[in-house]
């Protein structure tokens, strides 16, 4: 009998070790983003929120907060590097403020077009490139996303990149841009998403640097006589999962979570390979001057933001022979 019960009682307790082990694996995973809920980037992480807890039968869900709830994005991969905060969905941007490597992708003109954009981030050298992450930022980087080229919007007439001259021009806060604009001669004025409408309206800043879907969504073109489609950057974004959070998720969570995390963020490629056009007629519908402008509207910018950078990272060379590999396909 003692040993029946005692047999019993070993069953009971692995039974008992093994609801412990999976409620102490199950978790509500906390993703922030900069974006508004309606935009592109915001949906998706929704999107693999959802399905990642119907993938693990409600083990596992995500809280999703956009539109810099948890603080702006160089706030969110330091509670990223802390495990304050499990993963974002974050500008490649923000990261090249960590890993100046990141910064090859804001090459002028690298990208021919927005689907010749995707298939740059779809490389093996792009996602290579991910693999310093955990060592250099104390972040595990998943796949990337992206939003459109960026164009540029502006209160005055410009019919010349003279014209963008001194102009105080908002730029997204990272290096990149800012050598490009510097290179041009306007005057880069580093501001966070969220700032921009109120800047534009008010005059506080002449232009910015956006892309198609923010232009046309939150109406940038309202208080701007001008869009330059300048096409001249591509803009890609990364999923991070925190080292910390990472390494403390077993084989099993950490597949699903980055097969289902890469997948959404790949949908955004082409969303917005599918989307930017219709955007960009858009905004021409308005009746605003719309101005299609290339490389050579920018003159010597490019070459001297080229040669800037060749000094930075030699990733510049790789990213460039993806490029031309990848130029018409
Ligand atoms: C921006 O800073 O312009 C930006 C940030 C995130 C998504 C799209 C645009």
């Amino acid at each position: 009998m003692t040993q029946t019960i005692t047999a019993l009682g070993r069953a009971a307790l692995a039974a008992l070790a093994l609801v412990t082990a999976s409620a102490a694996s199950a978790k509500d995973f906390r993703l922030g983003l900069i974006t508004p809920p309606s935009h592109v980037w915001t949906k998706a992480a929704e999107a693999f929120g959802t399905e990642l807890e119907e993938a693990s039968d409600g083990a596992h869900s995500v809280t999703v907060f956009p539109a810099r709830q948890l603080g702006n994005e160089a706030e969110m991969l330091q509670q990223l590097q802390t495990g304050a905060l499990d993963m974002a969905f974050m500008t490649v941007a923000e990261v090249s403020n960590r890993v100046t490597d990141f910064g090859a992708f804001y090459a002028p003109y690298l990208a021919n077009d927005i689907a010749h954009a995707g298939r740059i981030l779809r490389s093996d050298t792009a996602k290579g490139m991910l693999d310093q992450l955990p060592r250099e930022a104390g972040v595990v980087g998943v796949a990337y996303g992206m939003a459109g080229l960026r164009q540029i919007v502006s209160r005055g007439e410009v019919d010349s990149a003279e014209d963008l001259a001194g102009l105080k021009l908002r730029i997204t806060p990272f290096d990149p841009i800012l050598d490009f604009y510097n290179a041009i001669g306007a005057a880069p004025t580093p501001m966070p998403l969220p700032a921009v409408y109120d800047a534009l309206a008010n005059g506080q800043v002449d232009a910015i640097d956006m892309d198609a879907e923010l232009i046309w969504a939150l109406k940038y073109y309202d208080h701007a006589d001008t869009i330059l489609q300048s096409d001249h950057m591509m803009f890609p974004m990364v999923g991070l999962v925190s080292g910390r959070v990472w390494a403390g998720l077993s084989e099993e969570d950490r597949a699903l979570i980055a097969e289902l995390m890469e997948q959404h963020l790949d949908s955004t490629i082409d969303t917005y390979v599918e989307l930017e056009q219709g955007w960009l007629d858009q905004i021409e519908g308005t009746g605003k001057t719309y101005v299609k402008v290339d490389r050579d509207f920018f003159g010597d910018a490019v070459d001297q933001w080229n040669a800037t950078w060749a000094d930075k990272t030699a990733t510049l060379d790789e990213l460039r022979k993806v490029a031309e590999d990848t130029a018409s396909q």
